[in-house]
């Protein structure tokens, strides 16, 4: 898969792409990517990016000429381009994973006020945002998405890790732990140094129903909770009520 990013903000994004499991992915030949800087295609004397917005008000507006013109460059029209924007619908892990199956995204990340509607109108497939906050920085939200969608390519870590994970089922993670088996009075819980795989695995499913009636309540009333959840998550309720 590739991933095109436009940016004004390029350096923001090259750490990501140059490190850790990005980086593997990337030589192995998983990943590809381009980081293309909007400011290149802005050909007047001062290569302005941005302006007022029309209407008035507050902040200003990544103008179109510049943005089409990188995204003419990178052939945008035949792809899929996505906008991250507190105005888009929200970035869940189905979303991460139906755009994992593309070839190829493309990226264009906001600044200031937002992008002129009509890049909007004539480029974007998918308008796409992370949470109900507003950051200033469109390149942290790309990289969220990447990092969210790239893990899920074929060889990029394990399978089994996919799988053990949070919100690919609806339960959030147990509690995780390594050595030493004692820090500051605190012990890592006996069945886990047991070696009985049957008994962790019950912890560990017993874990993952409390912390999710804990901080996310809302998770385990939705239909396909499995039957033994659903006993687990009204026996807790009954503890906690009672
Ligand atoms: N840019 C600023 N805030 C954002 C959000 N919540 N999601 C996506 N992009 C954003």
């Amino acid at each position: 898969m590739k991933f095109t990013v436009l940016s004004l903000f390029p350096g923001i994004l090259r750490g990501f792409f140059n490190d850790s499991i990005m980086a593997k992915a990337v030589q192995r030949g998983l990943v590809d990517y381009e980081l293309v800087n909007i400011r290149d295609y802005a050909y007047d004397k001062h290569r302005v990016c941005d302006d007022a917005p029309y209407g008035g008000g507050a902040g200003m507006v990544l103008k179109p000429e510049p943005l089409a013109r990188c995204l003419d460059s990178v052939a945008a029209s035949g792809k899929r381009v996505v906008f991250p924007t507190p105005s888009g619908r929200p970035f869940t892990q189905a979303v991460a994973a139906d755009l994992a199956r593309e070839e190829e995204l493309v990226f264009i990340c906001g600044r200031y006020e937002g992008i002129d509607q009509r890049i909007i109108d004539l480029y974007v497939d998918d308008e796409v945002s992370i949470g109900d906050y507003v950051i200033s920085s469109g390149e942290i939200s790309t990289l969220v998405m990447v990092d969210a969608i790239y893990r899920l390519l074929d060889g990029v870590i394990t399978r089994e890790s996919l799988e053990e994970e949070s919100f690919t089922q609806p339960l959030l993670e147990y509690p995780h732990y390594t050595r030493p088996e004692d820090f500051r009075g605190l012990r890592v819980p006996q069945i886990l140094l047991g070696g009985h795989h049957a008994h962790i695995e019950d912890w560990r499913l017993k874990k993952r129903v409390e912390k999710t009636l804990t901080m996310r309540p809302d998770l385990l009333e939705g239909e396909g909770i499995d039957e033994e959840i659903r006993r687990m998550r009204d026996a807790m309720r009954g503890t906690s009520e009672g």
